[in-house]
């Protein structure tokens, strides 16, 4: 083992179904605990279910249930999305846990007692929909005269008794940490709105509601209960087994990775590490922003009536074309947008054309042409030995890329040496070299099976179901496919089941 790594996705809200950009995220997220666990670390991916607050109570109370039975019923939607997706998490957490619920006191506790809780009363406003406090002059107006938060989200005036955190007195230490280790916000552009958010001055946070009971309650005042984003962001703590840090899961902490949308850094990025500190706990070494996706050019929403569940995707194109287009289209960081054309595209160019017809065509001459078996590695020549070693070099270049979270380079790394291996078949032309020389024709076949078995390898974490399917066509066991394994050539006369296409061309039903 190479060390531990703590991954999580945000954990989602109950109050409406999985869409794709839950999909988003957790994809990215498993993308990266598979790669981890394939390079030998020992991997904790978090995911779950975020399901107090007042928004979930209300969604709840428009079900006509109770907000447990209402939550029970969208998490578990939620895990069969994931199931659905093939996302590998090692635990799903919910904050309606006892487990979650002693994790989240506990670390109430530890804040109030280092002085940083006071109770007083909050005057301001708030967004339901965000579930957020915005300042005065964060509103915006809209052409009505109606001020929003400047997510679009309606908000109101709130007063009530509140618990405050002491969140004015972190500022400094906030900044700093974002210039001693900016790795902590990335990309860069959300390190410099987070860093100048806090410039401008925090302001103490409400952190207790009193005017709805779905939450956990405050310990020592069950008047109140917890804001929802101060229960939320304990999960990473509480799946660990926080407060007990003789739980041998607790190793984990400090997390390396908080993958998040866009949307919420502020609370990963201001909020969360301040609530750390104020706790005396390490802090993770990464919360990294995604972007969203459009819909057709849209922005996806209810009202329009245009969110997408990614099982219909699925259910259309196939689970791995769709998270290879995930991972694929949008640059990891960037926004993009999800439309039919641009799946087909993607999937007809890169994936059947591109890697499906390169494994069909080499695997299929392998079967007629030297008898079904691995052919040995043989005398290679410099033209064999250069694709091999552009190969050779995924697993290094592909684990300096998933670190610096560029999960969409990691993948077009791979590409360059599926287009080299498109290049050099096309060169070598074993077909031809099957009449005037057939040793030749073996050594290029199994150059070319060496550098699909590379390829698939790499590959797993972004598609494991196709990747098993490619693995064994070229004859890899199930212990021979971690990237370490790699460096052992497989032995020559193994035989290979029939080759069969791995990604078919996507046609458009007849109207
Ligand atoms: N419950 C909070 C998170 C608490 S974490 C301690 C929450 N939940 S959520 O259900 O609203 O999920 C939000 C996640 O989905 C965010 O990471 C958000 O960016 C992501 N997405 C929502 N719509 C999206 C797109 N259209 N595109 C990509 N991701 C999007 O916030």
């Amino acid at each position: 083992m190479t060390g531990r790594y703590y991954v999580t996705t945000p954990i989602y809200y109950v109050n409406g179904a999985p869409h794709i950009g839950h999909a988003y995220t957790s994809v990215a997220a498993d993308v990266v605990a598979r790669f981890k666990r394939l390079a030998g670390y020992d991997v904790f991916f978090l995911t779950g279910t975020d399901e107090h607050g007042q928004k979930v109570e209300q969604a709840a109370q428009a079900a006509g249930l109770e907000p447990i039975a209402f939550a029970d019923r969208v998490s578990s939607d939620f895990r069969a999305m994931y199931d659905a997706m093939n996302v590998s998490y090692d635990d799903f957490i919910r904050t309606t846990e006892p487990r979650h619920i002693a994790g989240a006191s506990a670390l109430w506790e530890r804040i109030a007692a280092n002085g940083h809780i006071y109770l007083g009363a909050y005057e301001g406003w708030y967004a339901l929909r965000d579930e957020s406090f915005y300042n005065e002059d964060e509103l915006v107006t809209r052409p009505d005269g109606t001020r929003v938060a400047p997510t679009g989200a309606p908000v109101e005036w709130v007063r009530e008794p509140s618990y405050f955190f002491r969140l004015s007195a972190f500022g400094d230490k906030l900044l700093e940490l974002y210039e001693t280790r900016p790795g902590f916000v990335e990309p860069s552009s959300r390190r410099n709105e987070v860093a100048s958010f806090v410039r401008q001055g925090l302001r103490d946070l409400s952190i207790s509601r009193t005017s709805f009971r779905w939450g956990i309650p405050v310990p020592g005042d069950a008047e109140h209960v917890m804001y929802v984003w101060v229960d939320a962001l304990a999960n990473y703590l509480s799946a660990v087994g926080f407060p007990d840090t003789a739980n041998p899961r607790w190793g984990y902490w400090p997390a390396n990775l908080h993958l998040v949308g866009k949307d919420i850094v502020r609370f990963h990025a201001i909020y969360w590490p301040a609530l750390l500190m104020a706790a005396g706990l390490e802090l993770p070494d990464c919360v990294f922003s995604h972007g969203w996706w459009t819909i057709e050019g849209e922005k996806m929403s209810k009202s329009l009536g245009n969110v997408v569940d990614p099982r219909d995707l699925v259910g259309e194109f196939g689970l791995d074309p769709v998270r290879f287009f995930l991972m694929r289209e949008m640059p990891f960081g960037g926004d993009s947008d999800l439309n039919r054309k641009a799946i087909i595209t993607r999937m007809n160019v890169e994936l059947a054309n591109d890697l499906g017809n390169l494994a069909q065509r080499t695997l299929s001459q392998v079967a007629r042409n030297c008898g079904g078996v691995l052919p040995e590695q043989g005398a290679r020549t410099e033209d064999d030995l250069a694709l091999l070693a552009q190969a050779a070099l995924l697993p290094t270049v592909m684990h300096g890329q998933i670190d610096r979270r560029a999960l969409t380079d990691a993948l077009e790394e791979v590409w360059r040496v599926v287009r080299a291996c498109n290049a050099y078949i096309d060169r070598q032309a074993p077909w031809a070299l099957k009449k005037t020389d057939p040793e030749r024709m073996a050594v290029v076949l199994r150059v070319l099976v060496d550098a699909l078995r590379a390829v698939g390898t790499m590959l797993q974490p972004y598609m494991p179901a196709s990747m098993d399917a490619l693995l064994t066509q070229v004859g890899a066991g199930a212990d021979e496919r971690s990237f370490a394994a790699l460096e052992t050539p497989l032995p020559a006369g193994r035989v290979l089941p029939a080759p069969q296409g791995i990604f078919p061309r996507y046609v458009e039903p007849e109207a």
